[in-house]
């Protein structure tokens, strides 16, 4: 590869179904980086199986996944869309990582603590090295840029960490990847607990737009939000509910804080909680069609997951093949 050129990389667990936190805190940036650029967009199956899954569901969510990155302006011929079980390097190179990352740092993950303790019946060692295989999905493709929300920086410092350690053991190998985390939509909070990140395995249905709720469902989770016992639309401490529609509202319509809280002077919240609700219908309705519209062709989304899977296995074998070398493997 020309290492002119820059790299990003970043994956969605096809895990549930995806909300307006991952769309405004992830997908939606994927679309936003020049076309000069090299781009892999992974849908990440391995490490859904952290958690059980149904299987037809996982199936199901895949393929949805895969098309939501489309409907959001991923265009397949000039992006590299693929499932990570379909490129076995990850995993490959997941075992490898292992070996240079230490148990007290993976056991300092705050994700793994979190999942840990929701999933008390379930704490495997999958969950435990869940880092070190979004470390190779990363460093498989000498990454430069790595869009995502605030809740994986750590993921990413700790990949930075790996990726510094096996460089310095064996020499320059792999490239240094950049978090990039804008500051608007980094963070959608859920909107039954607005302290809490909104989380597409949240089991309250109050709490979560999912990016294909029908603009009924979004309207009534909208006017259902948690607020406080103030009226002003206002943003500022102890207003975590309010700062957070707010937030979504910018994101939708690009008017800063400023500009909402003058729209909204001495309206109330019943009048904003509308409008957001408008906005968030607004904002998904092109991807909601193009969504149904790739869903209806599974064929062409097979495509596109083989030729995408044979482009990123081709850049892993480069990556696989210094790796191996470097370790001491034959061939
Ligand atoms: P996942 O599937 O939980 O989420 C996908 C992306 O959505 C972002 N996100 C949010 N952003 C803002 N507000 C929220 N409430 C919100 N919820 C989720 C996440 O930050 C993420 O960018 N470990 C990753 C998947 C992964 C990955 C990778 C990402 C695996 N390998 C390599 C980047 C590079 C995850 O669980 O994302």
């Amino acid at each position: 590869m020309n290492r002119d050129m820059k790299t990003v990389f970043s994956g969605v667990q096809p895990s549930g179904n995806l909300t307006i936190g991952n769309y405004l805190g992830a997908i939606r940036n994927f679309a936003t980086f020049p076309e000069d650029y090299k781009r892999f967009y992974c849908v990440v199956d391995l490490h859904a199986i952290t958690v059980r899954q149904v299987p037809a569901e996982l199936r199901r969510r895949t393929y949805e996944t895969l098309a939501l990155y489309i409907a959001c302006g991923l265009d397949p011929e000039k992006n590299t869309l693929f499932v990570q079980s379909q490129v076995p390097a990850h995993a490959e190179l997941a075992w490898m990582l292992n070996c240079y990352t230490m148990f007290g740092e993976l056991s300092r993950m705050t994700q793994f603590k979190d999942k840990s303790a929701k999933h008390a019946d379930n704490i495997n060692a999958g969950l435990f090295t869940y880092p070190t295989l979004m470390a190779a999905d990363i460093l498989l493709y000498q990454t430069d840029i790595v869009p995502v929300g605030i809740d994986q920086k750590q993921h990413l410092e700790l990949t930075r960490d790996i990726a510094a350690r096996f460089n310095s053991v064996y020499g320059d190998t792999f490239t240094m990847p950049e978090p990039y985390i804008p500051e608007t939509g980094m963070k959608i909070m859920s909107l039954a607990e607005p302290t809490q990140k909104m989380s597409k395995s949240d089991p309250n249905p109050n709490a979560v737009i999912r990016i294909l709720d029908t603009p009924e469902e979004i309207m009534k989770k909208c006017k259902r939000a948690v607020t406080d016992s103030e009226t002003e639309v206002r943003y500022g401490e102890g207003k975590d509910g309010i700062n957070n529609l707010m937030s979504i509202y910018r994101c939708f319509t690009g008017k800063t804080f400023e500009e909402i809280e003058r729209e909204f002077a001495g309206r109330g919240y019943g009048d904003f909680k509308t409008a957001v609700g408008e906005a968030i219908v607004e904002g998904l309705r092109p991807v909601q069609s193009e969504f149904a519209k790739l869903m209806a062709d599974k064929a062409y989304l097979e495509e596109v997951m083989k030729k995408g899977a044979a482009d990123a296995a081709y850049f892993a074998r480069r990556t696989m093949s210094k790796v191996r070398r470097k370790l001491g493997f034959i061939g």
